[in-house]
């Protein structure tokens, strides 16, 4: 049987702000060790698993620990996972105080004949499984962004939501710390990708973005290659951006081509901001953006990883 030379790639957002040194560190470490486990034989579903959850983690990016608390004060987060020899996925949406979703995504895909759980349903779901959650002490420690209304009902946070969209802050502040991403190609053949995020910054109780929406934050076929995004959620669903790329990569696009046309689409068409991880299976790669910085990074032919904050 042919092998395919392990590639994996990891994103920690596309936004206005510059890598930090701790975000270049968390990346290239979980890069190294995700390609250990790749080279070792590992799959590549897994892999995507464990590098999200290292970010996660680490309460450096919007993800997990480090997740957007929507406008009522309340975490709510979005993750989805995808295997491309099956296209088998899972994901859940607007799930509270669980420090994995990217694993509650994975466990939906596995022990459900669901794609999707959210809200509370997600919660309850993930506690079953004995997912570990963010303690309380940390949730109510950290200081509060000063847009935030905790408890505020429907009429407060709709207001405030409106005020903002009318000022045109919303696409500027929403492009701040970032989703994270990754995808990988396996020894075997097999592309996977996954997403986890906060959301964006100034939403609505109960906003879900594009993280969650199998075609649109993530895709994964062995006959096209795989997809993760990060950006402006809103304008990545409209577009339903990692499906539209993986169907120009089973043309004969070059990852390079086909990213470079959606993004464009994502500006033009709905003025909207992106970044994104196209993994070919063959085995060809790109990290391309919309945005000023993308966090994110690759193993580089040499078998050491690459981690920058611009990518062409
Ligand atoms: N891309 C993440 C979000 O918009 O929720």
């Amino acid at each position: 049987m042919k092998r395919s030379r392990p590639i994996l790639l990891i994103h920690g957002g596309a936004g206005r702000r510059a890598i930090t040194v701790a975000q270049a560190a968390c990346v290239e470490s979980a890069l190294a060790e995700g390609h250990r486990l790749l080279i070792a034989g590992a799959p590549a579903l897994g892999v995507v698993e464990e590098a999200i959850r290292r970010l996660e983690e680490s309460g450096l990016f919007n993800a997990g620990r480090g997740s957007n608390r929507q406008l009522d004060g309340v975490r709510r987060m979005d993750a989805s996972i995808m295997e491309g020899r099956e296209l088998r996925a899972g994901a859940v949406a607007s799930i509270e105080r669980i420090i994995h979703p990217v694993t509650a995504a994975r466990l939906v895909m596995e022990k459900t004949a669901h794609v999707l759980l959210v809200g509370q349903s997600a919660t309850r779901f993930a506690d079953y499984f004995g997912l570990e959650r963010v303690p309380r002490a940390k949730r109510t420690a950290e200081p509060q962004p000063k847009d935030l209304r905790p408890r505020a009902g429907v009429s407060r946070t709709l207001r405030l939501h409106q005020a903002i969209m009318n000022t045109g802050r919303l696409r500027a502040k929403s492009l701040g710390k970032e989703t994270v991403g990754a995808v990988a190609l396996d020894l075997s053949g097999t592309v996977a990708a996954g997403a986890s995020t906060g959301g964006v910054d100034v939403m609505l109780p109960g906003r879900v973005g594009d993280t969650p929406l199998i075609g649109c934050g993530v895709y994964a076929d062995n006959e096209a290659g795989a997809v993760s995004m990060t950006g402006l959620g809103e304008s990545i669903i409209r577009v339903a951006v990692a499906k539209e790329i993986t169907d120009w990569l089973a043309t004969g696009l070059s990852p390079v081509a086909a990213a470079n046309r959606v993004l464009r689409k994502v500006v033009e068409r709905v003025h909207g901001d992106a970044g994104v991880l196209v993994l070919s299976p063959d085995g060809r790669f790109t990290i391309r953006h919309s945005t000023p910085h993308m966090v994110a990074g690759a193993i580089g032919p040499d078998g050491r990883p690459i981690v920058r904050g611009r990518f062409a």
